[in-house]
């Protein structure tokens, strides 16, 4: 379902305002600020975003001009780690903090690899929800579902990817681009231990997570914009804050890494610019 919001102009996302360009608003959407969702379908080019979210996107993109292609090198890393996981056995995959569908959701690259992968999407936003038609098509042999929830309830995102996921069996928990948005004093390390306890031996935990280590005058720079404008303010990590998610895994190789280093499989894919540490884990 497109949203397609057209030309400029605010509404306040009361159901049924009028959206950019005279559209109706989808009930629950608040337009009259950023979202991180919408912001970052703008960065990836998507139509699924208002005029709130794309002068945020703009003002970002302004003090550091890479971001969209940094932005683009972190849903190369997701294709590639979702093909690494099909490779080493994985068939069941968690992914919070979904996101508006784009090119290469998890359920496609895992279903291309593995067609019975059974794909569980979980995001906060309720214009990802709109979309979940797109993210729930899954083959015949495999399955797809989406879960309205908050990384800040695990309890309610186990219980509910436990309709389709069999905890019995490892699973990929990933978490790509969304742990900025818990900042430390909710203790973000505390949630993702809580999934992860949950599942067995030889799961998976896969995060990227936006850092200004890359490039830090241009990087900080554009992320005070984007705080300045958006509902929910990102929390950059370093590499060391990064690495603390896998404490008790099994990093695999090449380690945390910025996003277009993780097994980069072209030149080009290497020489991109990352603007997010990353790294892939076992579960012993
Ligand atoms: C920057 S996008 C990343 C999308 C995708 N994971 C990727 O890396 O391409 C972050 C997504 O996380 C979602 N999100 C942010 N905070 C969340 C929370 N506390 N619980 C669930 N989803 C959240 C946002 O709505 C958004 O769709």
């Amino acid at each position: 379902m497109g949203i397609d919001p057209g030309a400029a102009g605010r509404t306040s996302g009361v159901s049924g305002a009028q959206g950019d360009g005279g559209k109706a608003v989808p009930p629950g959407i608040d337009t009259s600020t950023a979202h991180p969702a919408r912001v970052y379908d703008y960065w990836l080019g998507g139509k699924d975003n208002f005029a709130a979210d794309r002068e945020a996107a703009e003002l970002a993109l302004q003090a550091y001009p890479e971001l969209a292609r940094a932005v683009q090198s972190n849903r190369a890393f997701l294709a590639r780690a979702v093909r690494y996981l099909t490779g080493a056995g994985i068939r069941q995959f968690l992914d919070v903090g979904t996101g508006i569908p784009a090119a290469s959701n998890t359920h496609q690259v895992a279903q291309r690899e593995v067609p019975d992968s059974r794909i569980v999407y979980v995001d906060n936003d309720p214009i990802v929800l709109l979309h979940a038609q797109a993210l729930l098509k899954s083959t015949r042999q495999g399955s797809c579902d989406y879960i309205q929830a908050d990384l800040h309830d695990p309890g309610k995102i186990l219980a509910g990817a436990a309709r389709t996921l069999d905890f019995g069996q490892p699973v990929a928990l990933m978490l790509l681009a969304i742990l900025q948005f818990i900042p430390e004093r909710e203790n973000p390390y505390a949630l993702v231990s809580e999934l992860l306890a949950a599942l067995p031996s030889g799961s998976y935990l896969v995060v990227s997570h936006p850092t200004d280590d890359f490039n830090p005058n241009r990087h900080g720079e554009s992320i005070q914009r984007y705080n300045e404008r958006v509902a929910d303010q990102a929390t950059l990590r370093g590499q060391d804050g990064t690495r603390r998610f896998f404490d008790g895994l099994d990093i695999i190789e090449p380690g945390v890494v910025g996003v277009s280093q993780w097994r980069p499989d072209s030149d080009l894919v290497a020489a991109a610019p990352s603007s997010m540490w990353c790294a892939v884990a076992r579960k012993p």
